[in-house]
């Protein structure tokens, strides 16, 4: 497939203060696009970061035909730059729009255009260890047309920009029992736009009584918990590894899974099944509940300090150099730098 790219003039590259990056700050040089119109997709081109041009009327922006990936890109200590699971991210993304009544991005354009746009700007990676460059992904309905239908027109981009952590310190969530995130037939395994503007309003709430983040449940009697925030939850119960498996209600986290195969390679027994807000205050009053945390991209892993259940504050043991999430999370660290065999290939070096 052919490409064209166009330079920006200067790059922004200097204002970017790598010592203090945070979430989201900046954006890097230049963005991938492609564009889909009469049934198929445009070659993409690689161009300066910009704004887009669009009508109002784009069905996007009524009607939330938008969907995204979230992925990161290392420093790698043999010198080039190492883009994580990239193949695993591509085929959630296919499920996403899939869910959404929006056309595949053919593999070439994802892999091919995605190495060649870091590549571009790898410039940008971040030396300091522990930030990274995040990948953004995404693709949004761009017909022009205001009656309520499956758009014929899509854009497909790519932006990139050097984030550092995500959480600075442990959270304090709440076990949601009014709001939820995702019903069973509905959209929560996909990454769609929606399902993050739904939750601000009860993270919002939750956030001015004092809490971080929520524990989403599936909304059953039990309270099954679901996801933390905009993560995947994992516990440490009784020296097991355990999170809810996914469903059509639980994103397929890469971060997850990625630290589901470690776990094993650390020596941990792993559970993935249903656990209940009841289970965990059980198994903390019984001395059992070890770790509670977050997992995924942006945060890979975030470790929660305290579970509020119904009203009653349940406080995690400190973490340390030996908890799981610390170990599963250099490890991880360890192999998407180079400083570990890359033994299951999850690393696409350019
Ligand atoms: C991620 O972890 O990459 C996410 O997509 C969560 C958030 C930044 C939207």
């Amino acid at each position: 497939m052919q490409t064209s790219q166009l330079h920006p003039t200067s790059s922004r590259l200097q204002q970017v203060d790598f010592a203090n990056l945070g979430f989201g700050n900046y954006v890097s040089d230049h963005m991938l696009v492609a564009t889909y119109k009469n049934k198929q997709w445009t070659n993409y081109e690689i161009l300066p970061y910009s704004p887009l041009s669009m009508a109002p009327s784009a069905l996007a922006l009524h009607y939330g035909q938008t969907v995204f990936e979230g992925m990161k890109a290392f420093r790698h200590q043999q010198g080039g730059v190492s883009i994580f699971r990239i193949e695993k991210h591509y085929d959630r993304f296919c499920r996403s729009l899939q869910r959404l009544c929006m056309p595949a991005i053919p593999f070439e354009v994802f892999v091919t255009g995605l190495k060649e746009l870091v590549s571009k700007d790898r410039a940008w990676v971040p030396a300091k260890d522990g930030d990274s460059l995040y990948i953004r992904p995404f693709m949004i309905a761009t017909e022009e047309r205001f009656g309520v239908k499956v758009s014929e027109e899509y854009k497909f981009i790519i932006f990139t920009g050097p984030v550092g952590s995500y959480y600075s310190r442990p959270l304090k969530v709440k076990v949601e029992d009014e709001y939820m995130r995702a019903a069973k037939g509905g959209t929560g395994y996909a990454k769609c736009g929606g399902n993050y503007g739904a939750s601000f309003y009860p993270a919002q709430k939750a956030q001015e009584q004092g809490f971080d983040q929520i524990l989403w449940t599936d909304g059953s009697p039990e309270l099954n918990i679901e996801e933390s925030g905009t993560m995947n939850a994992m516990f440490v119960i009784d020296g097991k590894v355990v999170t809810p498996a996914t469903s059509d209600t639980i994103l397929d986290g890469v971060t997850r899974d990625s630290l589901l195969t470690l776990a094993v390679d650390l020596g941990y027994p792993v559970e993935t099944r249903r656990i209940s807000a009841f289970e965990l205050a059980q198994k903390h009053q019984a001395n059992l509940l070890q770790e509670a945390f977050g997992t995924g991209t942006a945060a890979v892993t975030s470790p929660i300090c305290c579970i509020n259940i119904q009203g009653k504050d349940y406080f995690l043991p400190d973490y340390t150099e030996n908890s799981f999430c610390v170990k599963a999370r250099n490890l991880l660290h360890a192999i998407r730098t180079g400083n570990t065999p890359d033994k299951y290939s999850w690393n696409t070096i350019v």
